[in-house]
């Protein structure tokens, strides 16, 4: 696996791939990896002839400076575990590969409505980070197809909003959550968790879990599950910002017709803020 820093050494790389007609397939990550980005680049290496994988740790995407401070880079592992799943190149830049001007004169990638909500919400500015560095990763590196985990599944929809949107052509595809044994979704900022909230973490999911068996059960009083799950969450130690089902196409809230849903929570435990999802 070769490293590049430079978005001109990222296009010199690329350029005798594109020019033997090669498939090129993006995973976009911010390190500190996990199995959940290793199923990605899997899913990458089964789509195209080459995997470009990105680190870069988005300023413009953290709402908090000490979250944006506290997130870990662990760049060696991170190319390590790269290099072992079969990526082809990583580009990891520095900020101002990324933002040259600065990061706050950047031109800014907005998906309104869609990015307002939910996480956009209690995070804001969050998805005009979001929307904004993977444009430019899509510029820079002009990809096939591109890679996102189910995860951060209103990240994954803005995501697939704006390539529509702006035309950008790149085939959006995604990844089902990885889940450690106990169902807490795997997610970098799981090592905030020290051993106590470790523990009381799978709430999150559970709470999830019993909402969706009632969903299946054909129960139809939504506002009553989602509270229902709010104080599943609350009584398991956790404080939960919000639990909410929405349809999944478009995360507008659901009618009694609607079959196709995604229930969608965050909460905190203890130092670290968990989302999940359940489709
Ligand atoms: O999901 C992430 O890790 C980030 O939001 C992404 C898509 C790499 C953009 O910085």
């Amino acid at each position: 696996m070769q490293t590049v820093h430079t978005r001109a050494a990222l296009a010199a790389a690329l350029d005798p791939w594109r020019r033997a007609g090669e498939r090129i397939a993006l995973v976009p990550t911010m390190g500190n990896l996990h199995a959940g980005h290793l199923a990605l680049v899997r899913r990458a290496r089964a789509e195209a002839d080459r995997v470009v994988a990105t680190i870069f740790v988005n300023p413009l995407q953290f709402d908090r400076p000490e979250d944006l401070a506290a997130y870990p880079r662990t760049l060696e592992a991170d190319a390590a575990a790269l290099a072992g799943a079969g990526v082809d190149l990583l580009f990891a830049p520095a900020e101002q590969e990324v933002y040259p001007r600065g990061r706050d004169g950047v031109t800014r990638v907005e998906v309104p409505g869609l990015g307002d909500e939910l996480e956009g919400a209690h995070r804001p500015g969050h998805f005009i980070g979001v929307a904004t560095v993977v444009c430019k990763l899509f510029a820079m590196t002009r990809p096939d197809v591109a890679v996102f985990g189910e995860k951060d599944f209103q990240q994954l929809l803005i995501i697939r909003t704006m390539n529509a949107d702006l035309d950008l052509g790149v085939r959006v595809l995604s990844e089902p959550t990885v889940r450690e044994p106990d169902g807490l979704a795997m997610s970098s900022r799981n090592g905030y968790l020290g051993p106590e909230d470790r523990a009381r973490a799978p709430a999150l999911h559970a709470a999830l879990s019993v909402f969706g068996e009632a969903l299946t059960r054909g129960e139809r009083d939504f506002p009553a599950l989602e509270q229902a799950a709010r104080s599943q969450i609350e009584a398991a130690g956790l404080r939960p910002e919000y639990v909410s089902l929405r349809r999944r196409q478009d995360l507008d809230l659901p009618g009694p017709g609607d079959r196709e849903l995604v229930i969608l929570a965050a909460a905190w435990c203890g130092p670290a803020r968990l989302i999940d999802n359940l489709p």
